[in-house]
C-alpha cells in the first residue's frame, strides 16, 4: 500500500473542513484484509510514515484523528492474487468468490496482526484506534450465523461466534495506553425476514436463516465493556445481500437502545444540521458521524453550523478571514453552544 494522493487530499480536505474528528477509512491489518487493492494498510512498518503525514496535518490544525483497523474477510475484492479468508468457506453472494476457511492458527495470527497494527498506529500518532466490526467484514462475519458456519469452538453458539471480537479488543487494548480510547464500529439492525419477501425471487435464502440481531448486539455490549471498550459506533449489517436498513433513521433507533449501556456514535443518512442536532438532543447518540454527504458537499460543516447558529473550526491559515484576529477567538468559544457534537467543535 502507498498513501495515494486521494487519501491525502480527501482526509486533508475533511480535516480542513471544520469537522471535530476525522476517521481514516478501513486500514487493513494484513495485505489480504484489504477491501480493494487501493485500500490503506498498516501491516508493515514502512506504512507508518505515510499515515503519520495525515496525523501530523490533522494535529497541525488542532484536530483529532482516528484510524480504523480492519480486515475485509470474504468481502475482500481480490487484493492482487491474495486468498480471501473468512470464518467459513461460504461466499457473500452467488457472484462472490468462495473464501478460504481460516484455521485456528490463522485466527491467532490475525489477533496478533491487529495488535501489531495498533502499535504502528500509535507510532503514527493517531488519537483513537477503532476496530472495524461492521459491514459484513471479517469480525462481523465471525459473529454472524450467516457467514460463520464453523463447527469448532469459533462457531455455532452466540458465545462461540462472538469470541474473536473480545480477543481483538483485548489485543488492541493491551497495546494502547489507558488514557487512549478504543472504539468499535459495530452492527445493529436486522430486517432479514421482511426483506426476504422482497428478494424471494432474486435470492434462494431461507427466511428462517438465523442472523445477527439487535438483541445480540445489546447482549454483547456488556461483554465488550468488560474488555475495555470505550465507544461503540453503531452502523449497519452487511453479511448478506438480503439484509437492509429498511427505513431511514433505523440505525439511529438502534443506537439509542445501545446508548443506555455505553457511549455511542450514530451514522447513516444524515444530511442536515438539525437532524444531527436532534439525535444529540434526544439522546440517540453521543456522537454523530456523516459519511457520503461529506464527499458530495465539502462545505457541509459550514452549512450545519449556519443552520444551528454555531461557530466551527476554520483551518488556521484562513481563520482570520472569517473570525478576525487575536482576541476575537475568545468570543467564539463563548458563542458556541455547550456539549455540541464532535462535528461542530469550537475553533482553537
Ligand atoms: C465509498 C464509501 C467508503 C466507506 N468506507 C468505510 C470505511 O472504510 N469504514 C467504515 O466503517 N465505513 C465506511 N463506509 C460507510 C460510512 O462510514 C457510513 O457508515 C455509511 O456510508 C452511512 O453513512 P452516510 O449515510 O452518512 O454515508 C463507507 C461508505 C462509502 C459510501
Amino acid at each position: 500500500m502507498i498513501l495515494i494522493d486521494h487519501n491525502k487530499l480527501s482526509v486533508g480536505g475533511i480535516v480542513s473542513g471544520g469537522f471535530g474528528f476525522t476517521f481514516v477509512e478501513a486500514t487493513a491489518v494484513t495485505p489480504e484484509g484489504r477491501i480493494t487493492p487501493e485500500n490503506l494498510g498498516i501491516w508493515q512498518d514502512s506504512q507508518i510514515e505515510p499515515l503519520k503525514q495525515l496525523v501530523d496535518f490533522a494535529h497541525s490544525q488542532g484536530r483529532k484523528i482516528d484510524i480504523q483497523l480492519a480486515h475485509s474477510g470474504r468481502k475482500g475484492s481480490a487484493a492482487g492474487d491474495l486468498p480471501i479468508a473468512a470464518p467459513s468457506a461460504v461466499s457473500f453472494s452467488e457472484t462472490s468468490p468462495v473464501p478460504h476457511e481460516l484455521t485456528k492458527a490463522e485466527i491467532s495470527n490475525l489477533v496478533k496482526a491487529w495488535a501489531d497494527a495498533a502499535r504502528r498506529a500509535l507510532r503514527a500518532g493517531f488519537d483513537v484506534i477503532q476496530i472495524h466490526n461492521a459491514h459484513g467484514y471479517l469480525l462481523d462475519e465471525f459473529i454472524s450465523p450467516i457467514a460463520n458456519k464453523r463447527t469448532d469452538e469459533c462457531g455455532g453458539s452466540f458465545e462461540n461466534r462472538i469470541g474473536f471480537t473480545p480477543e481483538v479488543v483485548d489485543a488492541v487494548r493491551g497495546v494502547v495506553p489507558e488514557s487512549m480510547s478504543v472504539f468499535l464500529r459495530f452492527v445493529a439492525l436486522l430486517v432479514f425476514v421482511f426483506v426476504f419477501l422482497f428478494f424471494f425471487f432474486l435470492f434462494s435464502v431461507s427466511a428462517d436463516e438465523p442472523s445477527w440481531t439487535n438483541a445480540d448486539t445489546i447482549r454483547l455490549v456488556p461483554i465488550l465493556l468488560e474488555h475495555g471498550l470505550d465507544f461503540l459506533d453503531v452502523s449497519s449489517v452487511g453479511n448478506s445481500p438480503n439484509q437492509s436498513l429498511g427505513f431511514l433513521g433505523a440505525q439511529q433507533e438502534h443506537a439509542k437502545e445501545i446508548k443506555q449501556k455505553l457511549l455511542v456514535g450514530t451514522v447513516g443518512g444524515i444530511k442536515e444540521g438539525f437532524q444531527a442536532e436532534k439525535y444529540l438532543q434526544e439522546g440517540v447518540a453521543d456522537v454523530v458521524s456523516v459519511g457520503r454527504q461529506t464527499q458530495k458537499e465539502p462545505g457541509i460543516v459550514w452549512r450545519f453550523a449556519e443552520e444551528l447558529g454555531v461557530m466551527i473550526h476554520v483551518a488556521n491559515q484562513i481563520a482570520w478571514g472569517f473570525y478576525g484576529r487575536g482576541v476575537a477567538k475568545l468570543d467564539l468559544k463563548a458563542r458556541t453552544l455547550p456539549n455540541r457534537s464532535i462535528i461542530l467543535n469550537t475553533p482553537n
